[in-house]
């Protein structure tokens, strides 16, 4: 099977892990939500093997996700499971959660499922970790976010970057507080929350 493969994520894999292998070194459970590829969660599996990644995505990608995996062998990466945000969620709580450009995709209620979901998926002291592009104040951080907003809308009009202080309002309504905004490269953040 042909495997799907972002560049992108292959650039943005090793600066996303310099910030959370050390924020994960008592985690033992992660969901990531939207997996993609595959690339960043068997990356992350190989490099954080105390870690159980469990990678997500609409059932479309599950084909290339868990060939990805099975040929990974790897004990702490198990087979992805089907998660569209707006369906059902594991009934299982985790450590953490974690999820990279989704939410300039998905359409504003598909957003706020996502944190919804959160709700059944985390515990009293899980940490949620968030990647993306975000603007604030309404503002683009550059001009490379606003000409990649308008190619979003372009191919849906329901995409778009979102509003940081938005994802924080959020957040805050299932019980994750902002730890840190971390600048990442290509205009991009890693947003650290924990309960
Ligand atoms: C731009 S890709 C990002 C993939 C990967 N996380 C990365 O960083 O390269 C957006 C992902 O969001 C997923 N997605 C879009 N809508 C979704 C939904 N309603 N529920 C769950 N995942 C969704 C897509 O299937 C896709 O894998």
């Amino acid at each position: 099977m042909h495997l799907p493969f972002s560049q992108a994520c292959e650039n943005n894999k090793h600066p996303i892990l310099k910030v959370i292998s050390p924020l994960l070194t008592q985690a033992k459970t992660l969901l990531e939500v939207g997996s993609g590829t595959g690339q960043h969660a068997e990356y992350f599996a190989q490099q954080l093997p105390h870690l159980r990644w469990q990678a997500s995505d609409q059932a479309i990608n599950l084909p290339h996700l868990n060939c990805r995996f099975n040929l990974a062998e790897l004990g702490n990466l198990p087979l992805a499971i089907e998660l569209d945000v707006s369906g059902n969620w594991p009934v299982s709580t985790f450590d953490a959660i974690y999820t990279a450009n989704t939410l300039h995709i998905m359409s504003k209620p598909l957003v706020e499922s996502f944190f919804n979901g959160l709700a059944i998926v985390s515990k009293s002291n899980s940490q949620l970790f968030i990647y993306g592009p975000f603007n604030y104040q309404g503002q683009f951080t550059s001009q490379s976010n606003a000409d990649f907003h308008v190619w979003l809308t372009q191919n849906n009009p329901l995409s778009g970057i979102r509003d940081i202080e938005w994802i924080m309002d959020l957040a805050v309504q299932q019980g994750f507080q902002l730890q840190t905004d971390f600048e990442m490269p290509a205009n991009n953040r890693l947003l650290h929350f924990s309960r």
